[in-house]
């Protein structure tokens, strides 16, 4: 099946590496899609770095006053730099704030998250600690597409590992980003080859 180019615009706040096993995951032909720009809420943070080094526009989104939502003047702006590169599919990879609704009325059903819990289990921040203090046997991560709420999007794909007796929430993070790695890349394949269908809430893979 003829897969369409997905023109991505990845929103986040930290590390970036969800963005990288995108990029690497392009690099290898494993997925159509490019990166048409990166912004952060975080001045310094390292997605940007990475955005730098391959050349991707990129740029620092001040959304004050808000702390934990994209909301008002500064989602304006991120709709607006969006279009301005030609985006069609927005990717929240790490992206620590709360999306409204006229950044998902902007760019409908393309809008997607990567949270690292298996939801609807232990949405929010730090998933992994979540899991871990609640006692959970096994975690692991999400990504679905974004509405309203926080972290209640239709689920595309879910990828699970067992928690260990001896995890710290460190080597618990780490072992579900090894499959965050993994989970981002095959969502995005999904979508680009237009196997991905709702029927209400539910999410079907042709
Ligand atoms: C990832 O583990 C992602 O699931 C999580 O932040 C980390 C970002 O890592 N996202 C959330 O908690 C969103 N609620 P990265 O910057 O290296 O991709």
């Amino acid at each position: 099946m003829a897969a369409e180019v997905l023109r991505l615009g990845v929103l986040g706040s930290g590390a970036g590496s969800n963005m990288q096993s995108i990029l690497d995951a392009i690099d290898a032909g494993m997925l159509r899609a490019e990166i048409k720009v990166v912004l952060a809420d975080v001045k310094d943070a390292k997605i940007l770095d990475r955005a730098r080094v391959r050349n991707i526009p990129c740029q620092w989104l001040d959304c004050a006053p808000y702390k934990t939502k994209l909301d008002g003047e500064a989602e304006q702006r991120c709709i607006q730099i969006l279009r301005e590169h030609g985006c069609d599919t927005v990717v929240l990879a790490g992206f620590m704030r709360i999306v409204k609704p006229p950044l998902l009325a902007a760019f409908p059903n393309r809008v997607l998250n990567i949270h690292p819990a298996l939801l609807p289990s232990f949405p929010g921040l730090h998933g992994w600690t979540q899991a871990l203090e609640y006692g959970a046997k096994v975690a692991g991560c999400t990504v679905h597409f974004v509405d309203a709420g926080t972290d209640t999007g239709p689920i595309i794909i879910q990828h699970a590992v067992p928690v260990l007796d001896d995890d710290t929430p460190e080597t618990l993070h780490a072992r579900i980003q090894v499959e965050e790695h993994k989970a981002y890349p095959e969502a995005l394949r999904l979508l680009s080859e237009g196997r991905l269908s709702f029927r209400g809430r539910r999410v079907y893979i042709q």
